[in-house]
């Protein structure tokens, strides 16, 4: 059977913290209505299509508007489930045991290192990105992307690393700020590459993940995880790397969890956080692209028919399924069209 979010009145205290975290609940706030099943966007015409930026090459508007969207956010009471505070606490909520599957109150619910990962991460997003257009009155608003997979998008975007901006996060490595190259397969030590190894470097590790590791479905999206398995059962190669060494290249090594982008109970409190996502779920259409024929979506029940639960921009809480966001066209977003230059990197 698939897995499936219980009722949020189930949602308990987290108990896969850190030992230093001081975290009470990251539970979302309660709803009074019972959750309503996604729908896409009714009309495919009259919802306009978003198109997520590259973040190192999207320009002052579009930086401007960005800042002002996640501005509001931020200034929304932490009770209310747009908040910034809250659409964090999402992260912890389903990575640091909050929830059980429905049915299995002795097991937690992870959405890491399975096949969950890229589906979970596709909604969550999905639905961050709403509110921020809500918030600015923008229904065409999208987030961009770190398009850490091309020279060009090899160090920390730009906007995230202004002090005064609410891009900026104090508990970041500040050896890593630009133009600091990133380290894709980071294990904690610094490499000792010139930039053009790192770039090369990193390009390989690309190809790697992609190409070599990633030849099927069941490969590339990560073992099954079914109602009543144990967590973790086992991550697909991109969730392996580059996801977990950008998360911990990211974080702070003087805090004590390597907070915030360094651990998943804190990810979320880093605006980085989304923007390392949107790239990271770029990666399954582009790895879609790559051979149509042979790189599809997986078609086991169990894993179309997992569910989850958000709250939208209205805010109303939605129970969504995997099946519900393999179609981006659907969803009325797509990505940038940039240069994937690691699909020729053959280490
Ligand atoms: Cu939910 Cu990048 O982790």
């Amino acid at each position: 059977d698939p897995v499936a979010t219980p009722d949020i009145s189930s949602c308990g205290p987290p108990d896969q913290l850190p030992p230093s975290a001081n975290v009470l609940t990251c539970c979302p706030p309660p709803s009074s209505a019972s959750p309503v099943d996604f729908a896409p966007p009714a009309d495919a015409s009259s919802s306009p299509l978003r198109t997520r930026p590259a973040a190192h090459s999207a320009g002052a508007d579009y930086v401007a508007k960005f800042n002002r969207a996640i501005a509001a956010m931020k200034a929304l009471p932490p009770d209310d489930p747009r908040s910034f505070a809250a659409q964090a606490s999402v992260h912890c909520a389903y990575c640091d045991g909050s929830y059980s599957p429905d049915g299995f109150p002795g097991l937690d619910l992870q959405v890491h290192n399975s096949w969950l990962f890229m589906p979970f991460h596709r909604c969550y997003l999905y639905f961050f990105e709403r509110i921020l257009g809500s918030l600015i009155g923008d229904p065409t608003f999208a987030i961009p992307f770190w398009n850490w997979d091309a020279p060009d998008g090899m160090r920390m975007p730009a906007m995230y690393a202004e002090e005064s901006s609410p891009l900026f996060d104090r508990r970041r490595n500040g050896r890593h700020v630009p133009p600091k190259l990133i380290d894709l397969d980071y294990n904690g030590r610094e490499p000792r590459f010139t930039d053009n190894q790192q770039v090369d470097h990193n390009l390989r590790v690309m190809y790697r993940q992609m190409i070599s590791l990633s030849p099927t479905p069941s490969l590339f999206f990560g073992s099954p995880y079914r109602a009543g398995d144990d967590p973790n059962q086992g991550p697909g190669p991109v969730e392996n790397i580059p996801h977990g060494p950008v998360h911990i290249w990211c974080g702070d090594p003087e805090q004590p969890a390597g907070e915030d982008m360094g651990n998943f109970y804190s990810a979320g409190r880093d605006p980085l956080f989304y923007a390392h996502h949107a790239n990271i779920d770029r990666m399954w259409s582009v790895w879609k692209g790559l051979d149509p024929r042979r790189h599809t979506d997986l078609t086991d029940p169990d894993w179309l028919d997992a569910s989850f639960l958000f709250y939208d921009e209205d805010p109303k809480l939605v129970r969504i399924r995997v099946r519900d966001v393999l179609d981006m066209d659907m969803l009325r977003y797509r990505y940038q069209d940039v240069p994937t230059p690691w699909r020729s990197a053959r280490p």
